[in-house]
């Protein structure tokens, strides 16, 4: 599906049919609309006026455009703030946040989510029914939370459920340090980034179940009234740590986010992983429900994408699993904080010169979406996201440098490259079905994942852990065993010592001669049967000569472990291995670095996706295949910069 983010509210009815009109000549063939129109849907309590949005839904629907109605939580009226001032949010200075931009409420606030919840309720019972409706998006972008003495409250009672005694909490914390020993649950405050590591992770558990209790008010109200065929997300911004996305996403229908590239051009491999990461959510296909139309306006530079690039940019989400792509936003408001955004329809209301180039795409969707229907993507290699082990990083990176997502893109890149479709999951995923599961950076490690890694590798899966893994519990506490913690004894060897690191340090083995940068870890071998397959050269004399990965057969299956930070050349072919340990075959290995396959497969259907980031370029393929832009048969495509070819076999 195309859509465009259309704010009707924004303009005079009679202006609405053409806006339409322009959409439907571009196929886009669904708008999200009304996600900020709260103060047009309720002027004054309980003063609900819908029917603008019903005549918009019905103009939609002559122009064959369906509709996702947005709940307007994230920008509530002036009306309500001002009546119910204790719905405002408190900012993590203390201060009161202010009516005047959005997202300014209290999300933990009980009559904020009366209020939304009702208008939920209200947006349902007109809309729920409606044929001409397909879905809904709850809030727009969850991010702030609130520092508030009522808060406060909940996230002490919350702990209060979660450890039962003080007693308990004060172990698993270990305040004894710094006389941090609680002796009322009042006395435990809120801590965002510096405070005891035990405190910091039970909060930001609390901020992501606080926004599952928030959403879950509006999705209740909507799935009262709505026929179940109206499916219901909320748009997620990728990478955004504020909250556990797995804990968010589990009540939802599907997963969608907003793909901004921000300044500069589209890096498709870091893309691609956050694409897997959305679809990793729900394990399942997901929407781009908000991307550039070619710029933004938030960045300090907001430089247009190339010409090409947007389309380009759209067939890379559909390789990797989405089954929608919408631009924010159709056209320039008059007024507003975002005068400068991209969009398809400038003030003036004419088309801006990237209008055309998405209308190839509309026509382009149109033509492949009976082809792609029923299919996704399938992947034997899974990585692994973890949102308590990001955050424990985050907080302690002891390296300022060392970036958890980097780290694991690190990884991703080069397996994504060979494997041409990677899943990107959670340590509680099922496992059983990858052929090799690599853990960059899981630091944290629960119970839960600890059985579940086991039990995969026992099961004859292969599995790779990266650096500072199995480091802490699941109270964000060191483990008393050394990395990678409860794994060790099954690994047969452990981490002596991290060391942050100044300069890029010699790393040679199997996987040749290359560098370790940021961290390196000094891997001890206590079994026979581990096998070490690279070691540190000559560097800050304690790793001089030491293991630096190393591995072990369990059965038939495997347990690796990698201590060095291995640059790209390093890490591409460390991933060739970690593919033929696993029996794994590379995909379309042929093809060049710059361009990207993506695979999808179902209802007996292949379709792969290329899409050329660098210069002009011939790909043999592997077998002749019907291009389903031009419907004709080959066995090789021309792709010039930015250029796409979506083909079935
Ligand atoms: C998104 C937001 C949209 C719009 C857009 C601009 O984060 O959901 O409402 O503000 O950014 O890039």
């Amino acid at each position: 599906m195309l859509g465009a983010a259309w704010y009707p509210e924004q303009w005079p009815e009679a202006r609405w049919e053409a806006d339409l009109a322009l959409m439907e000549a571009a196929h886009i063939n669904f708008v999200r609309v009304s996600e900020f129109a709260w103060s047009t849907m309720e002027p004054k309590e309980g003063d609900y006026q819908l029917d603008w949005l019903e005549h918009a839904v019905r103009l939609a629907e002559k122009h064959h455009i369906a509709v996702v109605l947005g709940t307007p939580s994230a920008a509530p009226p002036a009306w309500l703030t001002q009546r119910y001032p204790e719905t405002m949010r408190t900012k993590e200075d203390g201060r009161k946040d202010e009516h005047g931009n959005r997202q300014q409420f209290d999300w933990s606030n009980a009559k904020y989510r009366e209020l939304a919840g009702k208008m939920a309720a209200k947006m349902a019972e007109r809309f729920g029914h409606d044929k001409n409706v397909i879905g809904w998006q709850i809030d727009n972008e969850y991010a702030n939370e609130s520092y508030g003495e009522s808060t406060r409250t909940q996230f002490q009672d919350w702990l209060k459920a979660k450890y039962k005694t003080l007693d308990s909490l004060n172990a698993k914390w270990t305040t004894a340090y710094w006389s941090e020993t609680y002796q009322d649950w009042s006395q435990i405050p809120i801590a965002e980034r510096y405070g005891n590591p035990g405190l910091l992770l039970n909060w930001k558990q609390f901020v992501s179940d606080t926004w599952r209790s928030y959403q879950k008010v509006q999705l209740d109200a909507i799935r009262a009234h709505a026929e179940p065929r109206q499916i219901i997300t909320t748009n997620m911004m990728g990478w955004f740590d504020a909250y556990d996305h797995y804990t968010v996403s589990q009540d939802l229908d599907f997963a969608s986010w907003d793909d901004y590239v921000g300044s500069g051009q589209l890096d498709f491999v870091r893309n691609g992983a956050t694409h897997d990461l959305t679809r990793g959510l729900l394990r399942k296909n997901f929407w781009v429900m908000e991307t550039q139309p070619g710029f933004v306006n938030w960045h300090a530079n907001n430089n247009a994408l190339d010409k090409g690039e947007v389309r380009a940019m759209a067939w890379h989400a559909i390789g990797h699993g989405s089954e929608a792509v919408e631009y924010w936003q159709w056209r320039s408001a008059l007024n507003g904080q975002e005068q400068y955004h991209g969009v398809l329809v400038g003030a003036d209301g004419t088309p801006v010169p990237l209008y055309y180039e998405v209308k190839q795409l509309g026509a382009e969707f149109e033509k492949a979406a009976p082809v792609l229907a029923g299919t996704t993507v399938k992947s034997e290699v899974a990585v692994l996201q973890d949102y308590n082990s990001r955050w424990a990083i985050n907080w302690q990176r002891h390296n300022r440098a060392f970036d958890p997502v980097t780290a694991l893109v690190s990884y991703y890149g080069p397996l994504r490259a060979l494997a041409r479709s990677v899943d990107v999951v959670a340590d509680t995923a099922p496992l059983s079905g990858y052929k090799l599961v690599v853990a960059p950076a899981l630091n944290l490690l629960t119970p839960t994942a600890v059985k579940n890694l086991e039990a995969y590798v026992r099961g004859g899966g292969h599995l790779v852990l990266g650096q500072r893994s199995g480091m802490k519990d699941e109270d964000n506490s060191l483990y008393p065993q050394r990395q990678p913690g409860p794994l060790a004894d099954m690994l047969g060897a452990r981490v002596e010592q991290w060391y942050a690191l100044e300069t890029a340090i010699p790393v040679e083995g199997d996987w040749g001669a290359g560098t370790s940068t940021m961290w390196a870890e000094q891997i001890g071998v206590k079994s026979s049967e581990t096998k070490v397959l690279a070691r540190y050269g000559k560097s800050n004399g304690w790793l001089d000569g030491q293991p630096a990965a190393v591995t072990r057969k369990v059965g038939k299956g495997s347990i690796t472990y990698i201590g060095a930070g291995l640059d790209e050349a390093t890490m591409r072919n460390a991933a060739k291995w970690m593919l033929d340990e696993s029996g794994l075959k590379p995909v379309m290995p042929e093809v060049p670095a710059d361009v990207e396959v993506s695979v999808r497969e179902g209802d007996g259907k292949r379709v792969v996706i290329l899409e050329n980031f660098g210069e002009k370029k011939t790909i043999t393929l592997p077998q002749a295949m019907t291009d389903v832009l031009s419907g004709t048969s080959t066995s090789s495509v021309t792709l010039d910069q930015y250029g796409v070819a979506v083909l079935r076999y």
